[in-house]
């Protein structure tokens, strides 16, 4: 790991069982208690277990808990902004000292899958009052983020994790078992490209010319770039991981030097928790062995729940030290007609009519209508996969 960035907390967790150690954990799961995860549970399960949420070797403890929610930090002074819980219903609670499996389904053959098994060290009330406000800024359940948790269980369980099998569903459509490095292996991966310093791209949309352009002046300022998408669980109207990664890859071959540009998976739950989320997205990343990390508009939000740049404004309350990634923030960008290429409020004038700006909305339409969007709003190949896609949509409402 020498020459890279350290990862958060000092060092980077493996809570992945060996093979012998596997087959005994699935004897063992036979005659415990059994939890079925939800689909973010099963997702911070496989994150935890690879060192992605490193320092965490488990899910949180109250004084965990609640130090994260009301001051971003955990018990140890690690910033951390979301709290990263397992509750279930109180009837359901196991004991403190016994031991569990956790179970997820596959969700292409409806299996159920042993993920792991994990020891309870603490059982407690799961405090959304605490959580909701701190997290969300909002308790609107109207917010995707703020209706997972107020359906979530009321009892936390806490307490140290071993993995099973990391992806729920190797033979799903969502797998992307070529893409999915874990952070010992994109730091392996970094290593043998020779980069030292490594930008990352988080998104959970197809890459479009104003994501492209962050990418790209990333690029220009480091050796090396992290693509790496959120495929963990979104929110229903969010278009599928399996469709997007088709479009990274169409628009990887064509408009990026493969030398300099790597691809690889993240199979994180999406909160929508805007600025703590982004932080969050920046430690994580830290923990793949990135020191760059981009934010630009509205990072992780939805609605207008959050300000246009409160995604960046957060990085400046925290300690510089402890966090270490470097924030890369990004103004708005859209093509400029005048200046015939991607600007941004930094960079070029505005003039009235002169940026090309098309809404979610309007771009669903067009494509659900087999129309390409410009090609100053998105890439021809990256369009007609697009339009694939939800014209098949289309076809399978009709
Ligand atoms: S996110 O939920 O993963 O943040 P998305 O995939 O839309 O959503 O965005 C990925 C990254 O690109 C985020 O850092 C976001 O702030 C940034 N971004 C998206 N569109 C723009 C834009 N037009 N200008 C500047 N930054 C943008």
């Amino acid at each position: 790991m020498s020459g890279l960035i350290t990862p958060h907390g000092g060092t980077l967790i493996n809570r992945i069982a060996d093979d012998a150690k596997r087959n005994q954990l699935k004897t063992e799961a036979a005659s415990l208690k059994r939890i079925d995860l939800t689909p973010k549970q099963s997702c911070d399960l496989e994150m935890i277990g690879m060192g992605a949420f490193s320092p965490l070797t488990g899910f949180m403890g109250k004084a965990d808990f609640e130090s994260v929610c009301k001051n971003m930090k955990l018990t140890s002074g690690d910033i951390w902004p979301i709290p990263i819980l397992l509750s279930v219903d109180k009837a359901d609670a196991p004991k403190v000292g016994d031991r569990v499996a956790l179970y997820a389904t596959a969700p292409s053959t409806g299996q159920d899958v042993l993920q792991g098994v994990m020891t309870i060290k603490e059982v407690f009330a799961h405090d959304k009052d605490v959580e909701i406000p701190n997290v969300f800024r909002t308790t609107d359940s109207a917010h995707p983020g703020v209706a997972q948790v107020q359906a979530e269980g009321d009892t936390c369980l806490a307490g140290p994790v071993e993995i099973v099998q990391e992806c729920v569903d190797p033979t799903g459509p969502e797998a992307f078992l070529d893409h999915r490095l874990t952070p010992a292996q994109t730091r392996a991966e970094f290593k043998k490209r020779g980069w030292k310093t490594v930008a990352a791209f988080q998104t959970r949309n197809p890459i479009h010319r104003a994501h492209e352009y962050l990418c790209k002046c990333a690029q220009e300022i480091c050796d090396g770039l992290l693509v790496h998408p959120l495929v963990g669980e979104t929110k229903a109207g969010d278009i599928p991981a399996s469709v997007r990664m088709d479009c990274y890859q169409i628009l990887i071959k064509d408009y990026f030097v493969d030398e300099r540009t790597c691809l690889s998976v993240m199979p994180a739950a999406m909160r929508y928790a805007g600025p703590r989320e982004a932080v969050l997205h920046a430690l994580v990343r830290k923990n793949y062995g990135v020191t760059h990390f981009i934010v630009g508009r509205d990072h992780a939000g939805v609605g207008d729940y959050y300000g246009t740049y409160d995604a960046q404004n957060i990085f400046d309350e925290l300690d510089k030290e402890n966090l270490a990634i470097e924030p890369l923030k990004f103004e708005h960008a859209a093509f400029s007609i005048k200046a015939g290429g991607m600007v941004s409020s930094k960079t070029f004038p505005k003039i009235q009519g002169d940026q090309i700006f098309l809404s979610g909305t309007k771009v669903r339409e067009m494509l659900g209508n087999g129309e390409r969007p410009p090609a100053e709003f998105t890439r021809p190949e990256v369009a007609d996969r697009l339009i694939e896609w939800a014209t098949s949509e289309v076809a399978a409402k009709a």
